[in-house]
């Protein structure tokens, strides 16, 4: 094996709007109950941004965290991707936004737009700059204000969703080339577009001239989701060089909690290596992976040096993996 520079997570951060909405709170606006939705998604409540929050206000609360927990500040930064669904304005990307709002000087920000797997995609995006040496303190945000994309008549996806941020700092640091390292270890990224009617926002700048709502056709998203993030850990495994017994945390994208015990049962992952928060963010796109991995370190559960399996998969249809060692 060759030296390898790795991109090496080196800071966490979350933020979650301060009103949470519960299942009983949904009750009232549509035909639903807090039974239902708990049994066929595992969901218990969702936070919600005050209409005066951007999804850029989130993603800037969520790195002044990440950067807290690295030790570093925004003067240290060279790159900032944000993974969005929701951005501010149709342009600038709101990652031109997040560089205002905390004072970094010049360098590349910009979005990327891959729904739900949108931070499996701008991290392994964020590596090819970090990896090459491109990048010495990378930025990497999922942010999303979901709610604002919901038809709050439709039963069937205005309960799945809900508003939040998470960030990562990424550094490079020189590895063996091996799956000891810390840092990215293997990626696996897909999208199928013929399959862009089971899950799409029907308006657009050059469609409709209107932001639009989600419109999924949810049972067909969940016959694909366990099949295609099963594939996708499996590949970014091998390409990490590491067997799916080998991982420590699983800490997959968090739309449905009968999606994440069915990946784990098909790739034969013990359940109490599954970080779960579906239950109390709801489905929070791009954001999920972060909040989790937040979750996670903040409550001691993941250490340094341990092997995390990150996995996603969303509208496009678009699905993928991040194998690292934290
Ligand atoms: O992040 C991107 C990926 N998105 C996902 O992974 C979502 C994947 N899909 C799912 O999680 C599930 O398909 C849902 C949770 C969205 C729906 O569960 P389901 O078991 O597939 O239900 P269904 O859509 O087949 O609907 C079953 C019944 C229907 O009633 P009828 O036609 O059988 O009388 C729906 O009208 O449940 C009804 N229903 C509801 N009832 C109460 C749908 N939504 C609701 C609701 N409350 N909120």
């Amino acid at each position: 094996m060759s030296p390898a520079l790795r991109s090496v997570v080196v800071g966490v951060g979350a933020y979650l709007p301060e009103e949470v909405v519960s299942n009983d709170d949904l009750a009232k606006v549509v035909d639903t109950s807090d039974a239902w939705i708990f049994e066929r998604t595992g969901i218990r409540q969702r936070h919600r941004a005050a209409p005066e929050q951007a999804t850029s206000d989130l993603a800037v609360a969520a790195a002044h965290r990440a950067l807290a927990t690295a030790g570093r500040s925004p003067a240290d930064i060279d790159l900032i991707i944000v993974a969005t669904t929701t951005s501010d304005l149709t342009f600038p990307a709101t990652a031109a936004i997040v560089q205002r709002k905390l004072g970094v000087g010049v360098c590349p920000c910009f979005d990327v737009q891959a729904v739900c797997s949108g931070f499996v995609y701008a991290l392994s995006v964020a590596d090819g700059f970090v990896a090459r040496g491109l990048a010495r303190c990378a930025l990497v945000i999922g942010a999303e204000i979901m709610t604002r994309l919901m038809d709050w008549t439709d039963r069937g996806t205005c309960v799945l969703f809900g508003d939040g941020a998470g960030a990562v700092v990424l550094e490079p640091q020189a590895g063996a080339g091996g799956p000891d390292d810390r840092g990215i270890l293997g990626v696996s990224l897909s999208c199928d577009g013929e399959k862009q009617d089971l899950l799409y926002v029907d308006g657009g700048p050059t469609t409709t001239g209107t932001i639009g709502h989600l419109r999924m056709q949810g049972r067909e998203v969940f016959r694909h989701a366990v099949v295609n993030i099963s594939d996708a850990v499996l590949k970014a495994a091998e390409a990490a060089q590491i067997g799916v017994q080998d991982i420590d945390w699983f800490i997959p994208h968090q739309a449905n909690q009968r999606i994440l015990d069915g990946v784990a049962r098909r790739l034969g992952l013990p359940p109490e290596k599954v970080i779960c928060t579906v239950s109390q963010h709801a489905n929070t796109s791009a954001a999920s992976i972060p909040l989790a991995l937040a979750a996670g370190v903040e409550d001691g559960r993941i250490r340094q040096g341990d092997l995390l399996m990150l996995e996603a998969m969303g509208g496009g249809l678009t699905w993928g993996a991040v194998a690292l060692r934290f």
